[in-house]
């Protein structure tokens, strides 16, 4: 296995470890020697996580970190700061598709709002939260989870769509503001990875969205863990407010 990292000398925090992409990200990471801190609104499920990285031989810490309510980010940070005496990293997969299947004078409003709040409100307090910490030591890789989506514009997804446009637009700004430094703000946009967010999704919805894919298959949590991993070591240095792709071929930008 490629490795990305110093064994033991590099620690992530991982935002949405209950489940999917994050929980796969922070088992990649622990195997690859990164000290891993793991949040989520769902305790039991992000203590599981924590606990099969232990007792795979890596270090985890759990932490209770629901986007949507501000008072638990700056806590959860300072759990894994604490932790492990440093924060190299932050990876944020917390996210919710919301009702989909639907068309745009059909949102209800009050689900706009959640999934804003999870998805590009959260984003910026984990941003506002993990910066500073990253900026006193002049090294830090920040990742948000977008979503090929926020790309183009998936039909049956207006809130999804725009709230990861959102998020890819917030790295771009990020990105600039502290392009000088050693801190790197970047996005991933992957097409359909099967995960349970994938699986609660009306299946015309996910027949949509694979249909959209030249290589005609799914993404596999294992290459968006490969992929995460990379941005978030030191050795993607030259990148930031960039959105990595990760579509078999839907987008070519
Ligand atoms: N799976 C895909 O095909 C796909 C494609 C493109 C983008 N994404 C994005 O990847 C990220 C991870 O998705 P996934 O497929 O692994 O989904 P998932 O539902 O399997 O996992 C999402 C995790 O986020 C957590 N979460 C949700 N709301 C939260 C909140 N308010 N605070 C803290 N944690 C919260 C959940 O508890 C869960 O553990 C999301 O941002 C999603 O939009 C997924």
């Amino acid at each position: 296995m490629v490795k990305y990292f110093p064994d033991g000398a590099y620690a992530v925090a991982v935002v949405g470890t209950a489940s999917g992409i994050g929980r796969a990200t922070a088992l990649f990471l622990a195997k690859q020697g990164v000290l891993v801190g793991c949040l989520d609104r769902d305790t039991a499920g992000n203590e599981a996580t924590a606990k099969a990285i232990r007792d795979g031989g890596g270090k985890a810490v759990a932490a209770h970190c629901d986007v949507t309510e501000d008072a638990t980010i700056v806590p959860a940070l300072d759990t894994v700061e604490r932790a492990f005496g440093r924060l190299d990293g932050l990876v944020n997969c917390a996210g919710i598709t919301g009702r989909t299947n639907i068309q745009g004078h059909q949102v209800d409003v009050a689900d706009f709002d959640l999934v804003y709040r999870v998805n590009l409100r959260g984003a910026m307090l984990l941003s506002i939260a993990a910066l500073p910490r990253m900026l006193a030591r002049d090294y830090g890789r920040v990742l948000h989870v977008a979503s090929i989506a926020g790309k183009e514009g998936n039909a049956g997804m207006a809130a999804y769509s725009a709230t990861k446009a959102g998020l890819i637009g917030l790295v771009k700004s990020l990105g600039k503001d502290y392009a000088t430094t050693g801190v790197t703000i970047n996005a991933l946009a992957p097409a359909v990875v099967r995960t349970p967010m994938v699986d609660a999704l009306p299946e015309a919805q996910v027949t949509y969205m694979t249909d959209k894919i030249p290589m005609r298959r799914c993404g596999e949590l294992d290459e968006v863990a490969h992929m995460i991993a990379w941005i978030v070591s030191p050795a993607c240095s030259f990148s930031t407010g960039f959105t990595f792709d990760l579509s078999g071929g839907r987008a070519t930008y």
